[in-house]
């Protein structure tokens, strides 16, 4: 997804504006390019391809003189990566130009009534569309022509705009995208995330769909397209800047597979008194939750993976039956939802459209909506009735890890309050799982620190192959599919994750001799089938790498070539052991095939657009 960033204040903008951008890089891109307002017009330059190009060309930041100025990385949607579609777009008068983060879904119109009125057009994007609005509308008063164009627009988008007639005044706009506004002592930011902007402040004010921001040096006023204004109370977030960087690992992605015990114990201990699960934003009544016939856990991508593995223990532990849907399917598919059904959505950003989509759907029909979001006052964290934090800190790269597994902890405090709340577990499971939650965090260290050099070697083993089947049953299945989606996004290896049970039904075809199966039987449940399974793929001339808890390596090591043991917590709690080991994997997988880890090709972050 784009990401943009805009500065206001006493020093010169263009060396911050990269700053920012290199903080918003992981978000995706192809080409970026920088604005700085300068003697009274805008200079402007813009690089296709890696953020290094622009860095090159403005000499650091240097070549480009003023104090106030906007930036944007690019992720094409409406034109392919190059100069002239690189953001930001000046209007044909010169008066603006703006960075655009979104989709506007109606710019073929705006471009043909435009035309229509004389203006040109120089890129094939839909945000050109927007810049020449504002042109169009500037009558003389900014914030009018700015509320017109509004008025004009459909679609998604969070906007920075310079104009040529505010020397250190710009404004910003936001619709179903995210932007946070940075307050410094005598500057001012924008960005698409907090983290571009931590090193400068930790104090921000979000703005909400619609709000018109006016953002000097010492002042931000936030206005509704009536021109009335409208107040944010400023919030402080407690990230430190570090936890935004690399801290001395190679990739974002490492240093957050290893930052999972600290976001684990982050996320979990605090919420415990005693053996009780604090509400902690959650405002159930019991009536409410005796009135519960129906839950939907909704999500995208690891999220849903994560949504998998709390359906097995709500389901299990609180008897509410618990339905699991992609969010781009369940907002599609007419669900039956009413105020007896609560709709779980999950996001790591806070921002999938799809994902916002399906919650306002819920919401739309009477059901109460609980958000596990990580990102702090995001669009479904603010939406939401109910938002359970992840607390696993910033999470950089793209490919998930902490948020994951954070996740995953947050829904087995959710069932755990919720079985506490309806009597619907016995005391002693009750504290069994308590006891086992607190433990989380250090059988999690344990694979950190038992697993690394033999997951290396196998991940040298394995890297050369082009297809990977991942299998496991009940939650191990669920485990499966995110081991499969965090090889293959970060290694590009097709990676196929099954039921164990299923592959009888078609794709056991497949096996031949040598195809590599990561086998997860982590399950004491279902370890004897699973291991039917893999004898099944072993018989076929499988390779197969199992996961299974400490104790049953013996086992295992008859069937299977490698095993990996694991601390042996109860079947629930392994999902979360045990992908520490897969990511891990997937990692040096892709180390040793040199892929770009932290930015994998055509991939965003936050998948901000549907
Ligand atoms: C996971 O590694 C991927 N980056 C992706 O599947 C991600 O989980 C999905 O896009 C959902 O993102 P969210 O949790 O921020 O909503």
């Amino acid at each position: 997804m784009c990401g943009i960033i805009g500065y206001t204040g006493k020093r010169q903008a263009a060396p911050i504006l990269l700053d920012g951008l290199k903080m918003l890089e992981y978000r995706g891109y192809d080409s970026s390019g920088i604005a700085v307002s300068e003697n009274g017009g805008i200079s402007m330059t813009k690089a296709k391809g890696r953020l290094d190009n622009l860095v090159k060309l403005t000499d650091g930041g240097k070549s480009a003189r003023g104090t106030m100025g906007i930036g944007h990385t690019r992720w094409a949607t409406h034109g392919e990566p190059s100069d002239v579609n690189s953001h930001p777009h000046i209007g044909e008068k010169g008066n603006f130009a703006l960075v655009h983060n979104g989709i506007i879904e109606n710019y073929l119109d705006i471009r043909a009534f435009l035309c229509a009125k004389g203006f040109t057009f120089r890129s094939q994007t839909d945000t050109e569309a927007v810049v020449q609005l504002l042109e169009y509308y500037y009558k003389g008063d900014v914030k009018e022509a700015i509320a017109k164009t509004l008025n004009k627009l459909r679609g998604s988008y969070a906007l920075g705009i310079l104009t040529r007639f505010d020397p250190d005044t710009f404004y910003a706009v936001r619709k179903d995208s995210p932007l946070v506004i940075g307050l410094g002592d005598g500057e001012n930011f924008i960005a698409s995330d907090m983290p571009a902007v931590l090193k400068y402040t930790h104090d921000f004010i979000l703005p909400e769909d619609g709000d018109i921001a006016v953002i000097s040096p010492t002042k931000v006023e936030l206005f509704n397209r009536n021109g009335e204004t409208v107040e944010h109370k400023p919030f402080k977030v407690d990230w430190d800047v570090e936890s935004a960087e690399k801290g001395g690992f190679p990739h974002f992605m490492l240093k957050e597979i290893h930052e999972q015990p600290k976001a684990l114990e982050q996320t979990l201990l605090p919420r415990f008194d005693g053996y009780s699960v604090k509400s902690d934003g959650i405002e159930f009544s019991k009536e409410y939750l005796g009135a519960l016939k129906k839950i939907f856990i909704v999500a995208c991508g690891s999220s849903y993976h994560a949504a998998m593995v709390g359906k097995y223990f709500i389901e299990r532990n609180c008897r509410i039956s618990t339905e699991v849907d992609l969010a781009s399917e369940f907002r599609y598919r007419s669900p039956v939802l009413d105020e007896n059904t609560l709709t779980v959505v999950i996001s790591q950003s806070g921002e999938t459209a799809d994902t916002i989509a399906a919650m306002r759907d819920a919401k739309a029909h009477c059901s109460r909506v609980l958000a596990i979001v990580n990102v702090v006052g995001s669009t479904i964290a603010r939406e939401a009735d109910d938002v359970l934090y992840t607390r696993a800190g910033p999470e950089i790269a793209v490919a998930t890890t902490k948020g994951y597994t954070t996740q995953v902890a947050t829904l087995m405090l959710l069932g755990l309050f919720i079985a506490d709340a309806t009597k619907s577990m016995s005391k002693a499971l009750y504290e069994k799982y308590v006891d086992e939650l607190k433990a989380l965090p250090a059988a999690v260290q344990r694979v950190l620190d038992e697993n690394v050099e033999a997951l290396q070697k196998l991940a040298y083993d394995y890297f050369a192959f082009d297809k990977t089947f991942f299998i496991g049953r009940g939650m191990d299945y669920a485990l499966a599919l995110e081991g499969a989606l965090k090889l293959k996004e970060i290694s590009y290896i097709h990676a196929e994750s099954y039921a164990a049970g299923e592959l009888k039904h078609g794709t056991i075809s497949l096996i031949e001799k040598g195809s590599p199966v990561i086998a997860c039987a982590t399950g004491e449940e279902l370890f004897e089938k699973t291991l039917s399974n893999i004898k099944e793929v072993r018989s076929r001339g499988a390779s197969v790498i199992a996961l299974v808890k400490e104790g049953r390596e013996k086992t295992m090591g008859a069937e299977a070539q490698h095993v990996v043991s694991l601390p042996a917590l109860s079947d629930e709690m392994m999902p979360c052991v045990a992908a520490a080991a897969l990511q891990l994997f997937a990692y040096y997988v892709a180390a040793a095939k040199s892929c770009d880890i932290d930015k994998p090709r055509n991939l965003a972050k936050a998948v901000t657009v549907e």
